[in-house]
């Protein structure tokens, strides 16, 4: 059962500016989603370097990663992914926060599960689609995990057994399928540099 009398304590002593103030930047969540394979992952390590070597303090949140430690009790059916979903919503809203730059790769297949994810996080989210068609991603299969989905090894496999809804007005598309990682590692890093520039001068 839920916990009742919670009451929760705000910025005590420092608040949000003082942290990006120290850090020179400000906070945002960079919510990357597509199929698996897509290169979510891929993009989000080649921003978060880029962006560690201007001087930028990053945090990548990653699906794969967090389903073995805090979702680890998490599988891949509508609830499940629901859940999954409001964890590193809650998770990235905390650092953001914090003043910290946080990439989220996670497949967030539906509408309702980004609306989820964007209603927690509020007005520091941008949401930014990794394109690239099943086909694609299955010829890839840097997982092996198509290869075993075609065997009917996977249950709930996105874009086979489980739908994956095209956004209509993602804030950012990229298509990876006839661009290269740097290309656009670079074009999400032009889209969200006015977010992350801090608002006074440093
Ligand atoms: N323009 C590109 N951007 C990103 N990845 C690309 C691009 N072109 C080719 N790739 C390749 O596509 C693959 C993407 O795999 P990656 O693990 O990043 O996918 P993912 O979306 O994180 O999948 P998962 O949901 O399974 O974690 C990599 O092997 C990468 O080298
Ligand atoms: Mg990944």
């Amino acid at each position: 059962m839920a916990a009742t009398n919670i009451h929760t304590e705000f910025h005590r002593f420092l608040n949000r500016q003082d942290k990006e103030t120290l850090l020179g930047q400000r906070g945002l969540v960079i919510w990357m989603y597509g199929l698996s394979g897509s290169g979510k992952s891929t993009i989000a390590n080649a921003a978060e370097r880029a962006l560690h070597e201007e001087g930028r303090f990053t945090v990548i949140l990653d699906g794969d990663n967090l389903r073995s430690g805090l979702n680890a009790n998490l599988g891949f059916s509508d609830e499940d992914r629901l859940e999954n979903v409001r964890r590193v919503s809650e998770t990235a809203k905390v650092f953001a926060a914090n003043g910290i730059i946080t990439f989220v790769s996670v497949i967030t297949p539906r509408a309702a599960l980004r609306g989820l994810a964007r209603g927690i996080v509020g007005e520091d989210f941008f949401e930014v689609y990794v394109q690239a068609s099943f086909e694609a991603c299955a010829q890839r299969d840097v997982k092996g995990l198509y290869a075993k989905a075609a065997k009917g090894e996977i249950p709930n496999f996105t874009g086979r057994d489980s739908s994956f809804e095209v956004p209509e007005k993602p804030d950012l598309l990229l298509d990876t399928e006839s661009t290269t990682v740097a290309e656009v590692a670079a074009a999400l890093l032009d889209a969200v540099r006015g977010r992350i520039s801090p608002a006074i001068p440093e």
